[in-house]
């Protein structure tokens, strides 16, 4: 028995080490994959793929979004885009009261890319951040040039920085408030909502 137990421990420090070993040689893989240079050298661009789903949705980060945080963000975009009122189009379109607007229609006669301009919808909060997460992937063969913002909070932040210049639409209500209270609980018709009433409930009961 004990033989068989150091054979099976030995397996799977073995195993281990192989994991290991291949998640050092694959990390080195990818990192070459990945071109030196991105199309356009753009300070602080990031990579797509990074911080996951798992986060609060975008409603709760544009609740809690951080307005002057945003403006930051919008360096990475000033290189293509003005957003002053009837400020110039650049590389990219001038971007003043853009939220809400139909997508790709664009004012001063910009010209879209068919990806763009065939798109159709509009600007929502919803569709920006797609937009802004990856930009080929939400229209493939667009010519915005640019990886995506891999950060949610960052794109909350900006989206609704963005929203001030020119749309000042209401901003979505937060998905539910971690703390829910037993009465909103039990309007939000969802599982998580649901999830999350027993908690609430017990803290209540705590009082
Ligand atoms: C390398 C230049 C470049 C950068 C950087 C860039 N964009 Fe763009 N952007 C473009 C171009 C070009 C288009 C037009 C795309 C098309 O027609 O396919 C565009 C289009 C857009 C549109 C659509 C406008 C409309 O009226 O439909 C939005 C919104 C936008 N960009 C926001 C941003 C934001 C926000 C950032 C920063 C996170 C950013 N862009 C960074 C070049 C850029």
């Amino acid at each position: 028995m004990g033989d068989r137990f150091n054979t099976m421990a030995g397996w799977a420090l073995f195993a281990g080490i192989v994991a290991l070993g291949g998640g050092i040689v694959s990390s080195k893989y990818y990192h070459s994959e990945r071109p030196e240079k991105m199309g356009y050298a753009i300070e602080g661009v990031e990579a797509e793929g990074e911080g996951g789903d798992s986060g609060p949705g975008l409603n709760t980060l544009l609740a809690s979004a951080d307005v002057a945080a945003g403006e930051k963000v919008f360096a990475k975009c000033a290189a293509c885009h003005t957003v002053n009122q009837g400020g110039a189009n650049g590389i990219g379109p001038n971007l003043y009261g853009t939220v809400g607007e139909p997508i790709g229609q664009g004012k001063g006669g910009f010209a879209f890319s068919d990806a763009l301009k065939s798109k159709g919808g509009e600007w929502s909060f919803d569709n920006l951040d797609h937009w802004l997460k990856s930009p080929r992937e939400f229209a493939p063969g667009t010519k915005m040039t640019f990886a995506g913002l891999g950060n949610p909070v960052d794109r909350a932040n900006l989206i609704a920085w963005l929203n001030t210049q020119g749309a000042n639409l209401p901003l979505p209500a937060a998905d539910a408030a971690p703390a829910a209270e037993g009465a909103n609980a039990a309007e939000a018709g969802n599982a998580a909502n649901a999830a999350e009433a027993p908690a609430a409930n017990a803290a209540n009961a705590s009082e």
